[in-house]
């Protein structure tokens, strides 16, 4: 037994936020946003607004798209770094929002390769019999982390969610998954309080994403280009073979490098952090969904997906759409 991608979707948040706008609030410059990220602009949630709206909307996008009916899923996992709330699970409001019941229903929190976790996950609970028709999201509201004093965080980060719809096959669809983390980079990206650590300072609006971004840039650079060789290697293919690249969408120069590693013209990746900035967990499938929807991405080409983010985490995922 196998699992393969039945349909992609994904959702934005109306409001558009131009690096313009951003030069009002911090010391920067569109100029310099576009030299040392490729950012134009990145989507904002309304007040009201969280991650399960985003996430909601993305999957009935992708139950559309693979023609599945709520009531045929019977696993959901979300992607999140930045939930609606400690619990209820952001998966149980989504279940709840799509008036299913009774399935698993679970958070994966991976940061930016939260999305590539949770494939890999429903991914394993296809192929051994746990599920058939899996709802797999990453959705995530990174403005309500973001610190929007900070120039070296706050230019970066956008919101969003994108879905797909993983159903059981004979035909192999996803090839191979690999996961990775390392806790020693604790330091390099991360939020420094949080509800059981240090509950005053989530209460008191203090708990704010932060990040060594020079480090991380070097790190991301190097462990990504790793990741393409073992993921090719435990698939027994080239690099010649991949079609489409879809890499976390953090900053335009980590993407060129790892398909300069791949010797791939720019024209086989999906880039999307132009129009999105970095949404963590969110930024892979919906980059794969503008693909797919546009009409790039056709039936039976191979793709190989990457992320890197905090934890450190990283992975990737090789699959024949
Ligand atoms: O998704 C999870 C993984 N995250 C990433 O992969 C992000 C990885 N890191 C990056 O993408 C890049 O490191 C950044 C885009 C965050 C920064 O680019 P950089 O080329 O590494 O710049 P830098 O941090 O070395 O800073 C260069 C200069 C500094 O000024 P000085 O010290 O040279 O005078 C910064 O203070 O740029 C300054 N700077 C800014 N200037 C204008 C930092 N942020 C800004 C800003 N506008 N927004």
């Amino acid at each position: 037994m196998h699992s393969r991608i039945l349909g992609t979707g994904s959702h934005l948040p109306d409001k558009v936020l131009t690096n313009a706008d951003l030069e009002k609030i911090v010391d920067t410059s569109d100029q310099w946003i576009r030299e040392r990220t490729g950012i134009e602009e990145r989507r904002i949630v309304a007040d009201g607004e969280s991650t399960v709206d985003l996430a909601e909307s993305a999957a009935r996008n992708a139950l559309g798209a693979a023609d599945i009916e709520p009531g045929d899923i019977d696993l959901i996992i979300v992607a999140t770094t930045t939930p609606d709330r400690v619990f209820p699970s952001t998966a149980c409001l989504l279940q709840q929002r799509l008036d299913i019941h009774g399935c698993p229903a679970f958070d994966v929190q991976a940061v930016c390769t939260g999305f590539i976790y949770a494939t890999s996950v429903a991914d394993s609970m296809i192929r051994s019999g746990a599920a058939r028709t899996a709802l797999v999201v990453g959705a995530e509201c990174m403005s309500r982390i973001v610190d929007w004093s900070d120039r070296g965080t706050c230019v970066l980060f956008g919101d969003g969610a994108g879905a797909v719809v993983l159903g059981a096959s004979d035909e192999p669809g996803l090839l191979s998954t690999r996961l990775h983390a390392d806790g020693a980079y604790e330091k390099l990206l991360y939020v420094p309080y949080g509800v059981s650590s240090r509950p005053e300072k989530v209460r008191d609006g203090e708990a704010y994403l932060q990040m060594r971004g020079n480090e991380v840039f070097r790190v991301a650079v190097n462990t990504l280009g790793r990741i393409v060789d073992e993921t090719l290697d435990d698939a027994g293919l080239h690099k010649s073979d991949i079609d489409w690249l879809i890499p976390h969408q953090a900053n335009i120069r980590i993407i060129n490098a790892t398909a300069r590693k791949l010797g791939m013209s720019l024209d086989r990746v999906v880039v999307t952090v132009d129009k999105h900035g970095n949404t963590s967990a969110a930024s892979v499938p919906m980059a794969l969904d503008a693909a797919v929807r546009d009409g790039r991405i056709q039936r039976g080409e191979l793709l190989l997906m990457e992320a890197f983010g905090g934890g450190f985490t990283w992975g990737s995922v090789l699959a024949r759409y």
